[in-house]
This record gives C-alpha cells, sequence and structure tokens, in this order.
C-alpha cells in the first residue's frame, strides 16, 4: 500500500474498526467514500463486510480493482506475454521466500496458491529487470526521464517566484527504469495480454514501487530542488504485494472509478454506515498526487507527445488530470459533506477528522480547525437527536505539513444515526 499519503488511516484502522463493529455485522455494507490508499475499505473487507469504495484519484479505483474488488491471485500466461520463465524461476523463488514469514504471505502455503503467486513474482522480476531492447519499438519512448529527471530534456521548469532548474522527482537511472516498465505494460495492455485484473495490480505495484524511490518529501507537488532524498538513490525494486487480505473472503464488492463522492453517492446501493474521510485543508489531492494517477494513466493515454509537452508548474502536471474538489475548500466543505449525507442511503455516519496543525477553519471563522462547524452539521436535523457522539484519541502526527517534525494531534471520530 502507499504509505506517505496525507490521511493514510492505515495506522488507525483498528480503532475505527472497533466504532464500525458497534453497529455493522459481518455481510454488512460500509461505504469508504473516499478512499484514497483503501486503507479503510481493505480493513473493512478483512472484517467481512461488503465494501463500497470510491475515490476521485484513478490509483485508488487500480488498487481497489485488484486488492479489494478481486479476490484471487490472478493467473498471468508467461507464454503469452513472451516470458521465459527459466530465466526469472530462481529469482522469483529466492524473491518469495524471504517474504515467506512476513504478516499477509501465509497463502504460500498453500501450492496451488503458491504456484499461481510465483508467476505474478516472475513478471515482476522480468519487468524489473527489462531493458529498452525488450520492449517493441512502437512503444520505446522515454517520457519520465524527459520530464521528470534532470538529465530529460522536458525538465526545464520556471517557478512563479522565479527560480529556475530541472525536475529532479527520480533520478536519471531509475527515470529509464520507469519508462521501461511502463512501456513494457503499455505494450501488453495495448495487445490485449492482460486482464483488467491484471492490468490494475501491475499498476498498483508500480505506484507503490515508486513511492519508494521518489525524491520528494511525501506528496508530488514538489520534489527535493538540490539534493537526493537518500531512499530515491535507491535503484527501483518491485514491490511483492501480501495476499492474505485480498484473498481472505469471497464478498462482492462495488468500486467506483474516479468519481466525485458527490455523484457517486447518488448511484450507490443502501448501505448501513457510511465512513467519511475527506480532506482536511486546501490542497487538493489530484494536484500533490499527480504521479500515482498518471503513472495508472499512461498506458491509455492516446497522444503521450501531446501530453507532456502541456505539463505545468514546477511539478509538471498536465493539468487536464486536476479536479478541484469542493470538499478542499473552506467555504464549500461543510455545505459539500451536508449534501453528501443528505443523499447518501445509509443508516450510520462516521467521520474522521483530526486537528493537526495544517488545517483550515472550514466553513467558520472560528479558529477551532473547524470542529464547531462539523459539529453544528452532527447535530443537525439530517440525524436522530441524541444519536450525535464525537471519539477523540491523541496520536503522533508524522504527517505534518512540509516538516519531519512529528507533533501530537486529535484524531476525532464523528458518529450520528441518520434520520429516516
Ligand atoms: C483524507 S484522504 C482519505 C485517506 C484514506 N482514508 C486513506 O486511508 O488513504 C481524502 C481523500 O478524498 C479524496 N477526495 C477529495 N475530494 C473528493 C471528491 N470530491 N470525491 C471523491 N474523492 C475526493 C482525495 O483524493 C483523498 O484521497
Amino acid at each position: 500500500m502507499i504509505q506517505r499519503y496525507l490521511g493514510n488511516k492505515n495506522s488507525i484502522a483498528d480503532y475505527i474498526l472497533r466504532e464500525v463493529g458497534r453497529f455493522c455485522q459481518p455481510r454488512d455494507i460500509v461505504c469508504d467514500i473516499f478512499s484514497g490508499t483503501i486503507s479503510m475499505s481493505m480493513a473493512l473487507k478483512r472484517s467481512g463486510y461488503r465494501v463500497i469504495s470510491n475515490d476521485i484519484s484513478i490509483f485508488s479505483y487500480h488498487y481497489a480493482n485488484c486488492y479489494l474488488r478481486n479476490n484471487t491471485i490472478p493467473n498471468f500466461d508467461l507464454g503469452i506475454l513472451g516470458i521465459d520463465s527459466t530465466e526469472y524461476e530462481k529469482m522469483a523463488q529466492e524473491a518469495i521466500n524471504i517474504k515467506k514469514s512476513e504478516t499477509g504471505f501465509s497463502f504460500l502455503n498453500k501450492q496451488n496458491l503458491y504456484e499461481l503467486y510465483k508467476k505474478l513474482v516472475i513478471v515482476l522480476v522480468y519487468l524489473e529487470n527489462i531493458e529498452t531492447k525488450d520492449v517493441d519499438k512502437k512503444y520505446v519512448g522515454k517520457y519520465f526521464y524527459d520530464t521528470y529527471t534532470e538529465e530529460g530534456k522536458n525538465s526545464y521548469f520556471r517557478s512563479l517566484r522565479g527560480t529556475e532548474g530541472h525536475r529532479r522527482f527520480f533520478t536519471p537511472s531509475n527515470g529509464k527504469r520507469i519508462d521501461n516498465i511502463l512501456n513494457k505494460i503499455r505494450e501488453w495492455n495495448d495487445n490485449h495480454l492482460l486482464t483488467e485484473v491484471q492490468y490494475s495490480l501491475l499498476i498498483s505495484i508500480v505506484c507503490e514501487s515508486i513511492e519508494k524511490i521518489s525524491n520528494t518529501q511525501g506528496t508530488y507537488h514538489d520534489f527535493q530542488r538540490d539534493i537526493y532524498d537518500e531512499r530515491a538513490l535507491h535503484d527501483l525494486t518491485l514491490r511483492i504485494p501480501p495476499f492474505d487480505d485480498v484473498i481472505s473472503t469471497q464478498n462482492e464488492h462495488i468500486i467506483g472509478k474516479a468519481q466525485d463522492s458527490l455523484r457517486f453517492i447518488k448511484e450507490i446501493p443502501n448501505h448501513k454506515l457510511l465512513y467519511l474521510d475527506p480532506p482536511y485543508n486546501f490542497r487538493q489531492y489530484t494536484s500533490y498526487y499527480f504521479m500515482l494517477n498518471l503513472i495508472c494513466n499512461y498506458c491509455t493515454i492516446k497522444d503521450l507527445k501531446k501530453y507532456f509537452k502541456n505539463v505545468q508548474f514546477v511539478r509538471g502536471q498536465n493539468m487536464d488530470d486536476d479536479f478541484d474538489s469542493t470538499f478542499c475548500k473552506s467555504d464549500k466543505f461543510i455545505e459539500s459533506l451536508k449534501q453528501l449525507i443528505k443523499d447518501a442511503k445509509t443508516q450510520y455516519v462516521i467521520m474522521s477528522y483530526y486537528d493537526g496543525r495544517n488545517h483550515e477553519n472550514k466553513g467558520t471563522n472560528r479558529k477551532d480547525n473547524g470542529i464547531a462547524a462539523i459539529i453544528d452539521l452532527f447535530e443537525s436535523d439530517i440525524f436522530k437527536a441524541g444519536s450525535f457522539e464525537q471519539l477523540a484519541f491523541e496520536r503522533t502526527n508524522y504527517q505534518s505539513f512540509q516538516g519531519h517534525t512529528a507533533d501530537k494531534c486529535n484524531e476525532y471520530l464523528f458518529i450520528a444515526e441518520k434520520k429516516k
């Protein structure tokens, strides 16, 4: 999973699950409508709920497609993909052996699952070692190297303040690796050699692997201008994903494909509980994490030349991929939240919120990080009188803005039952 994501609920998923469990039984439908890295969606799946998951970012859709909705290990046909398995089998086995004792890999004890998984790992080892000569000429290109590394011919930037330089999201050698891997997946995808789940899985693995060698402080809004972060100097390797949770249940789940939650909420079936984890401030996630969405879209962009010619800002984003969320605007936050809850066909609502110092006041001029306005909403007549609860606990905020300093913040849960 992607770790360096603002608001990622991985570390507090169990705490939230405990509250969900007060209102829901296994197989009840729970909707995670700002699903991001899908950390909560996966925790809900693991607990036996049927999950509805959606986020405005397309990377979240691909994650949900291969880890949440999918309950199997996809069966890769190595011959069709042109991979000589004998060449990579030993490396794949060694990679699997290292993982065997880690959490999430107990499925490897079943021989049939081991064999399926080995084929996935062979594909990953193949991609990790791929060179330009292994990609069909028609698909060779160096857009990531050119646009996001300091040696690239399309990486020059001039900021609004007048600073100039060349983008350094990746080292040049990793830029070349990203190009080769993505071009090969593009070639396979164009030739219809991958199922949708296989495509989502490979692209999700590329996303989370690239995150580990990105020269950023976590988001892709900017990069380290003058230095390479130590982790960015490592060679890109493809992460081998745990699958215990993926195959844990055979329940059916529903996923949205990069939909605005305000629209998606009207299209989904009745559910028992709506879990809300909206953005907490003005930062538009589709800008701050544009690189993850670009990686997911790369194989389906028709005219790559035109696309990369039109990148803008220091970060180099093509703004056709941007979405201006009303949940990131302080004057529209409460109004949007109210509309979302009104339109939801749900019995209970649980909303996460935290009062980190990078918050703005949400729809209020009170200097309380917008908490009072949220309480007003949860005590309004959308909900049953007397059903509102506010829970809080303190945690260390490692994701504090622009810094590495960890400060304390309160993590809140707002809970209420909707009026029928
Ligand atoms: C706090 S994060 C959610 C984090 C998530 N719970 C996790 O554990 O990774 C807020 C999410 O809201 C999404 N978002 C913002 N505006 C949206 C909108 N209008 N519709 C759908 N998703 C939106 C962002 O892309 C972001 O992933």
